[in-house]
């Protein structure tokens, strides 16, 4: 069969999800913020829908993982929640219940022959960690995930290979100390750079226990990584101004994580700019040391739209105090094409972009995209008279992306896999249900039934033939 696009061998065809949006809050021994935000302001999700059921995969994960396994997926990303897995965060005992869960869905993905990939940090803090210590502010913190991180690798290192310390860490500070769209929904500038000062030093600390687990373990064959949202930046003009404000934001937005995780430094330019403002983080040397020595063995990479930049034309509100916008401000590129079902940009040459950055700048480390996709509001009204969503429009959306990380991959990038956003529709954060991202569809909250969309069957024979 002719292919235009073929991929590298063994390349990884999946999806990912997380723990908060698909299990469900039953039987869970603590709330996570979301569970927290939820039962005290339910009107701050659309449609009040909390993640009280999400995709309900902790009653239904053997019939959900036959599903990922009909859709062709070979491996797939979801998160342990620190508030199902742990019953006390200081002493590291953990909860019966929890275990036997994860237990029994690594199990059920190796026996559909799915590759687990395990995530430890999916936004969802355990509440009393926010409430008793001020959350990723606090160092302390930072000591408590290491405690959990250990006992999954304890607990699940001999079958999960595939290790990611966090998902998307820049959305912790964003979504929670910037621009209220997280619990706990502050504007603290100051807060959120030292959040990204300490998730970075959580996540090295999480690397370094993992090395440490497999020396003892004599594991020679895991790994653990990082998943960082890029979302590259392009400036508006060639004028130094707009160049200037686009260079802050990718350093700010993507650099902040990328060179710490990847190179054990964080980027001198934006220490500098920090530092001239005044909010720069409270480190230790020995702490530097830690994140210099323990970089990450691989890098899955979300990308979903870019960022476009100009220079600051308009005043900040000042009484929010220090913002990032201070160096740049959002542009709008008339020549944008937009997802009218969502409203995100849709540029699929970033992905090259993406490549090559990686291939140049990073030492050319394993990688893959760990998040793609689109969504789509009121998609029940794609469904096809035999009952399928007929959702051509993502797979053109899936083509056009692969399309310029097959020429990066061309080119020398060392990307092994693709992974879209997500399995089965999920709970959003703030969106609940109304953006479906799906290879399958939750075709109603209330019973949780579930089809195959036609991007599903479709991406099946891009997983069997390698490419399309
Ligand atoms: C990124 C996040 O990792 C995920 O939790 C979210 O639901 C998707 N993007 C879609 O916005």
């Amino acid at each position: 069969m002719f292919m235009q696009y073929k991929f590298p061998e063994n390349f990884w065809w999946g999806a990912a999800t997380s723990g908060p949006q698909s299990e469900g809050r039953f039987n869970k021994a603590h709330r996570n913020i979301f569970d927290y935000w939820y039962d005290t302001d339910p009107d701050a999700f659309f449609d009040k829908v909390g993640p009280n059921v999400a995709s309900n995969f902790y009653n239904s994960f053997r019939e959900d993982i036959d599903l990922m396994r009909q859709v062709g997926l070979n491996s797939v990303r979801t998160s342990i929640q620190w508030s199902r897995l742990m019953k006390d965060f200081e002493t590291g005992e953990v909860d019966a219940d929890a275990v036997r869960f994860y237990n029994e869905v690594i199990d059920e993905f190796i026996a559909k022959g799915i590759r687990p990939v395990m995530n430890l940090v999916h936004f969802d803090i355990p509440v009393e960690l926010l409430h008793q210590y001020g959350g990723w502010e606090s160092k302390k913190v930072v000591d408590l995930f290491v405690i959990f991180a250990r006992k999954c690798y304890e607990l699940f290192g001999d079958r999960v290979k595939d290790w990611i310390t966090f998902n998307e860490p820049m959305v912790i500070p964003e979504g929670g100390y910037l621009y209220k769209f997280h619990y706990p929904l502050k504007v603290d500038g100051k807060a959120a750079v030292q959040i990204v000062y300490n998730i970075n030093l959580a996540s090295a600390k999480g690397v370094q226990a993992y090395h440490e687990y497999c020396e003892k373990e004599g594991i020679k064959d895991g790994r653990i990584g990082i998943v960082i949202n890029l979302t590259p930046a392009y400036p508006r003009s060639e004028s130094p101004e707009d160049v200037a404000a686009a260079h802050f934001a990718e350093i700010f937005k993507n650099n902040a994580f990328l060179d710490p995780a990847v190179k054990g430094e964080f980027p001198a330019e934006l220490v500098k700019i920090l530092t001239d403002d005044g909010v720069i983080w409270e480190s230790e040397p020995e702490e530097l040391e830690i994140i210099r020595n323990n970089t990450v063995d691989y890098l899955g990479v979300n990308y979903y739209h870019p960022a476009r930049a100009k220079a600051r034309e308009t005043a900040l509100d000042e009484s929010l105090g220090w913002l990032p916008e201070k160096h740049f401000e959002d542009y709008e590129w008339p020549e944008a094409r937009i997802n009218p079902h969502r409203g995100w940009e849709i540029y699929p040459k970033a992905i090259y972009d993406i490549a090559i950055n990686v291939r140049d700048n990073y030492g050319n480390i394993p990688w893959y995209i760990s998040e793609n996709g689109m969504g789509v509001e009121g998609e029940a009204k794609f469904r096809n008279a035999d009952g399928v969503i007929d959702d051509d429009y993502r797979i053109d959306f899936i083509k056009e992306h692969l399309e310029w990380l097959h020429k990066g991959i061309e080119e020398g990038a060392n990307c092994f896999g693709y992974h879209l956003w997500t399995p089965i529709d999920c709970w959003s954060w703030m969106n609940a249900y109304k953006n479906r991202y799906g290879l399958i569809a939750v075709d109603d909250l209330a019973t949780q039934k579930k089809t195959i969309k036609k991007s599903g069957v479709w991406f099946k024979s891009l997983s069997e033939n390698n490419g399309f």
